[in-house]
């Protein structure tokens, strides 16, 4: 999603901002463009496509100026196309803008009244007018100020000015905004990554904050223009990512290197010495939690629904799980003795921070499981169990998924064992039973050859079903998303049980049906909801981890994954729709690190 860069500096500006755009692609974007200012002009280029694009243009003719703002554009108002895309400038304003001005048709009516003339078809400039106007008589701080009062929705936002050379503007309202600081260089961005590789120091903007940013100082504002304190975070130098190594794309590494995302984060959560698991400092006392809710979006949310069982197997707690989007809305009783937990990789998600939002005014107690711990869901929940899987840039989430399942595992085995809902030898069974999944994963994405013929039965298929039971389920509904996300191909996933409850009549001959049935306690009847399927004409994939092979001779293709304990087979039995989904995407030609109208960071809602 939107992008925001900017720099102030004692040297030329538009190479490091190119760079620092090429940080953010993995945000998801449609269009590109920079601003820098020299002897008092702004000098605006911009285009529709990849920030190489932008590039190419700068090399053609070079932006000069030692001061800049740059952004990469995911379209909400207006096509993506070169005038659409962000700056928006008039002579003397220049605006780069992340979020949603949602009464920008009303603001655009008065400023066309006062015979402003518009370029664009977005609610961004509508700001840029408002700035423009409010300059004729205040001064650029003022103005600003004096804009953001009337504006509803969410921003973040980079602003530059004609007259002053040495200043950029940024201020938060709803999306992300960190500054960074440097010898003789500040600089703003939409997140800390896009500032890493040239700072590590970082404060970050809470809503309504204000930055006043010269290459010599950050001054930062409240919404009254107070001057304010903001503190300064040293940021950990914990990547090894920015490069796909030997793989085609960053998904294709991400899903590999999931044997290495487990063993980490069993690392840092299982203590081998006291063959205990060292989570501390819960934010109620574990005997005292009445209820836990768990929220996310889209595969985040699928890790709650696999928690769900999880919970509900190794605790008394009572469960619910929501979608972030939907809970924001809801009408909710909020209980002081219920956790509130989170989960995003990007901790960035604008519908899950908003729920948690929702949840600390209500002072109810939250946590967040994340894996961008430098992130606003992160800072702003009262506990954090991080993932540790190292940045995840394939827009499609995988191995954030594999460290969500894990980190909420390894939460409920604790919860169950701290409360005495689970003995010691079952406790000692699990955690033992834990440390074996690095290799079984490692043994599960052996499978790859034959889910790449698996693939191919999808190339002229016209949709889809998965269909799973109990923790299967979830592992369904993750699967067809992440088909539909990469390939584009039409899937549902369902509870093989819900069939006959209306989907069943979308099977016709040929279609294709993934069925992932572990030999769990569901085992016989899944197969008796394939055979609906089957006596229907469906084309039957099959997926589990039971010892004996199934020999039946409407079972198109057969995939095994190893056996471990039941309760972990929703970790193994997701590396094998993970493949398939990459698999097909890969057969038809489709963009696999950047799928269509996607975007890896949702910073609006
Ligand atoms: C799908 C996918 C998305 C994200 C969702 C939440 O592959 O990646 O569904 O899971 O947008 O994102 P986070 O986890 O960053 O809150």
């Amino acid at each position: 999603m939107c992008g925001i860069i900017g720099i102030a500096s004692n040297k030329p500006v538009s190479i490091n901002i190119i760079n620092s755009l090429k940080k953010l692609e993995y945000r998801g974007y449609d269009s590109a463009g920079l601003a820098t200012l020299h002897q008092n002009t702004i000098i605006e280029k911009k285009c529709s496509g990849r920030v190489e694009e932008l590039e190419k243009i700068l090399f053609n003719s070079p932006s000069n100026g030692n001061l800049g703002i740059g952004h990469v554009r995911w379209a909400t108002h207006g096509i993506p196309n070169e005038t659409n895309a962000h700056p928006h400038s008039s002579d003397i304003v220049s605006v780069v803008h992340n979020g949603i001005i949602e009464n920008s048709d009303e603001l655009k009516k008065k400023l066309e009244l006062k015979g402003s003339k518009f370029k664009s078809q977005t609610d961004t400039e509508v700001i840029t007018l408002m700035i423009t106007d409010l300059l004729k008589n205040n001064d650029p701080l003022e103005s600003v100020i004096k804009t953001l009062k009337q504006l509803k929705g969410s921003f973040a936002l980079g602003i530059i000015f004609k007259n002053f050379e040495n200043y950029i503007i940024g201020a938060r309202r709803g999306s992300p905004l960190a500054v960074g600081y440097a010898n003789n260089e500040n600089f703003l961005g939409s997140d800390s990554y896009a500032l890493k590789s040239m700072t590590n120091k970082i404060s970050y903007l809470d809503d309504g904050d204000i930055c006043l940013l010269t290459k010599d100082k950050i001054d930062f504002y409240d919404a009254n223009k107070k001057r304010i304190n903001k503190k300064i975070h040293l940021l950990s130098d914990d990547e090894n990512i920015s490069s796909k190594g030997d793989y085609k794309n960053f998904m294709s590494k991400e899903i590999f290197e999931q044997p290495i995302t487990a063993q980490n984060c069993i690392k840092e959560y299982i203590d081998n010495l006291k063959q205990d698991i060292n989570i501390y400092n819960f934010p109620i006392e574990p005997n005292k939690i009445n209820k836990i809710i768990l929220i996310g979006c889209g595969t985040a949310y699928h890790s709650c629904l696999v928690a769900k069982y999880w919970i509900e197997e190794l605790t008394t707690i009572e469960v619910e799980v929501d979608i972030a989007s939907e809970f924001r809305y809801r009408k909710l009783k909020f209980n002081k003795n219920n956790l509130y937990i989170f989960i995003s990789q990007s901790g960035e998600t604008a519908d899950t921070a908003a729920a948690l939002d929702i949840c600390k005014k209500n002072n109810v107690k939250t946590c967040s499981i994340v894996n961008a711990v430098e992130s606003t869901i992160a800072r702003n929940s009262d506990w954090v169990l991080p993932i540790h899987a190292g940045p995840e840039i394939g827009v499609a989430s995988t191995k954030a998924f594999l460290g969500q399942m894990l980190v909420l595992y390894i939460l409920s085995l604790k919860l169950g064992h701290t409360r005495k809902d689970i003995d010691d030898k079952s406790y000692q069974h699990n955690l033992k039973n834990l440390k074996l999944i690095p290799n079984a994963i490692k043994e599960s994405l052996k499978i790859e050859s034959n889910i790449q013929l698996m693939a191919k039965e999808f190339l002229d298929a016209k949709g889809s079903m998965f269909l799973g039971r109990g923790l299967s389920f979830p592992i369904a509904l993750e699967g067809a998303l992440k088909l539909k996300e990469l390939s584009y191909l039409h899937a549902e996933g369902y509870p093989a049980g819900e069939m006959k409850h209306g989907p069943l009549a979308l099977i016709e001959e040929g279609l294709p049906v993934i069925v992932i049935a572990p030999e769990d306690k569901y085992f016989e009847k899944t197969l008796s909801n394939m055979q609906e399927v089957i006596a229907r004409g469906g084309k039957i994939l099959f997926i589990t981890n039971q010892k004996k092979v199934l020999v039946n001779e409407n079972i198109r293709f057969s995939i095994k994954v190893p056996l471990l304990d039941n309760m972990l087979s929703p970790i193994l039995l997701t590396i094998p729709i993970q493949l398939l989904a990459y698999h097909v995407a890969l057969l038809k030609g489709c963009d696999i690190d950047k799928p269509r109208n996607l975007a890896k960071s949702v910073t609006v809602e």
